[in-house]
């Protein structure tokens, strides 16, 4: 009974306290348009997930799907030792794709952290290869060019305090679990994450974004409480005021408690939108269907199916994220490699559709098997032609009087056109240019 009656009233305590606490770190919309500008504009990003775990052969989340105990998962960090990573090299395969920027796995759900950090002997230096590999990639990252991201995993399955949850390796159900957990501590976790939150945003200058993952409260899962959520987040904030937070902190509900949506490995239909209004959103998405590296993928997409993801994002106001799975080598898979030279050969020609670009006004209708993006500041409109007429022409439904002139973007070759009761049409080669994906760039008046 005294049980029944604590529950509610320690959820009535947090929502004062949540209430009541003037949020620090309020800002205008403007200024956190501001704050967002960069990333916004960047429109494409890469994902980098890397650990142990690589070893496997098996993707990140190995060891929960196998249930391997921790003796024999330390196998993966005994033989860590990947001699061909050079940094400079990933950052100059991202830079030449076209990408403006990269979030790392500093420590994903396994706990193996790729910095030295203080707090743990689960870290780079202990393995064979002996070195921190998070510092020389922040700066050959930003030598290149590009702004530097961290991923922290919320989760952490070596840490002896994390409690057992129902993602948790060493979960069988919930008494089991109970049990087990009366020897452990969340709250020494949580100052734990604190420690090395404060070690990844003081030690390697200014960190441009944090991508925290992930929540799942309810019934043996983890959420705002068991994190400390705001607590965090008023620490990161204080830390690095300027950088962008991801929104899986459990705090979706909460003023500035995020900083843009996640849609993982899903296309949405359209600009993503909370509590009606359109808001930042990145889509992530693997090139295999996994995430850490998979040995056996089948499901490898293909250079044109990456492009046409990029090209939809930005056609709906949003970003792309796009996961490399490096090698337990330290160097990126052969297929990926060539993807990433693939949509560079597109994006040298055709960025100017990606950067700053978002998704058109209503007034603009998207013709058949086409993607509309937009850039605001010169008012230019992108039309990609995903499947190239055979009759030479494409008819824009409500165009007319709005065009003043038009060229395929690859070559700059005009493109002319006629006006049709209020319609536009484009006249096409009937050959489709040797591009993966055609734009036509159209001049509004
Ligand atoms: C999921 C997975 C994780 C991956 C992440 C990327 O939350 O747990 O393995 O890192 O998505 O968004």
């Amino acid at each position: 009974m005294k049980r029944l009656l604590l529950i509610p009233a320690l959820v009535l305590l947090v929502l004062l306290s949540l209430g009541a606490r003037k949020w620090k770190y309020a800002e205008t919309p403007a200024e956190k348009a501001r704050r967002m500008r960069w990333w916004q504009e960047a429109r494409f990003g890469m994902f980098i997930h890397w650990g142990t775990y690589s070893l496997s052969g098996r993707s990140e989340w190995v060891k929960y799907y196998e249930k391997i105990p921790e003796e024999e998962y330390t196998k993966y960090f005994r033989h860590f030792y990947p001699d061909l990573y050079d940094p400079a090299r990933w950052a100059r395969l991202a830079r030449e794709a076209g990408m403006r920027y990269a979030v790392i796995t500093a420590k994903h759900h396994e706990g193996f952290c790729l910095w030295d950090s203080k707090y743990t002997d689960y870290k780079a230096t202990n393995t064979p290869y002996g070195r921190d590999l998070l510092r020389p990639f922040v700066k050959a990252f930003r030598e290149a060019g590009l702004r530097v991201g961290f991923y922290y995993s919320l989760l952490d399955w070596h840490h002896p305090q994390y409690t057992l949850d129902k993602y948790h390796p060493l979960f069988r159900n919930p008494n089991q679990a109970r049990e087990e957990n009366r020897h452990r501590n969340m709250k020494a976790y949580v100052e734990y994450m604190k420690n090395q939150l404060r070690e990844l945003l003081t030690q390697f200058g200014r960190v441009d974004l944090l991508f925290l993952d992930f929540s799942f409260p309810g019934k043996n899962g983890k959420g705002r409480q068991d994190w400390h959520s705001t607590e965090l987040l008023s620490l990161i904030r204080s830390l690095q005021p300027w950088i962008i937070i991801n929104d899986r902190l459990d705090l979706l509900d909460f003023p500035g408690g995020w900083d843009y949506r996640t849609p993982e490995q899903v296309m949405p239909r359209g600009w993503v939108k909370h509590g009606g209004h359109r808001v930042p959103w990145e889509t992530c998405q693997t090139i295999t269907g996994y995430w850490g590296y998979m040995r056996d993928s089948n499901g490898w997409k293909s250079t044109r199916q990456l492009i046409t993801m990029l090209i939809e994002a930005v056609s709906k106001g949003g970003n792309l994220l796009l996961n490399v799975g490096p090698t337990g080598r330290g160097a990126f898979p052969e297929k990926t490699v060539r993807r990433l030279k693939g949509i560079g050969r597109w994006m040298r020609y055709h960025s100017r559709s990606i950067y700053g670009c978002t998704q058109p006004p209503d007034e603009f209708k998207k013709p058949d098997n086409c993607l509309l993006t937009y850039n605001p500041q010169t008012r230019r409109l992108y039309i990609h032609v995903l499947s190239w007429p055979s009759i030479g022409r494409l008819h824009l439904e409500g165009y007319g009087g709005k065009v003043e002139y038009a060229q395929l973007l690859h070559d700059a070759s005009e493109v002319k056109f006629t006006e049709e009761k209020g319609d536009v049409i484009l006249h096409l080669p009937i050959r489709k240019p040797a591009v993966a994906v055609p734009v036509i760039e159209v001049f509004l008046k």
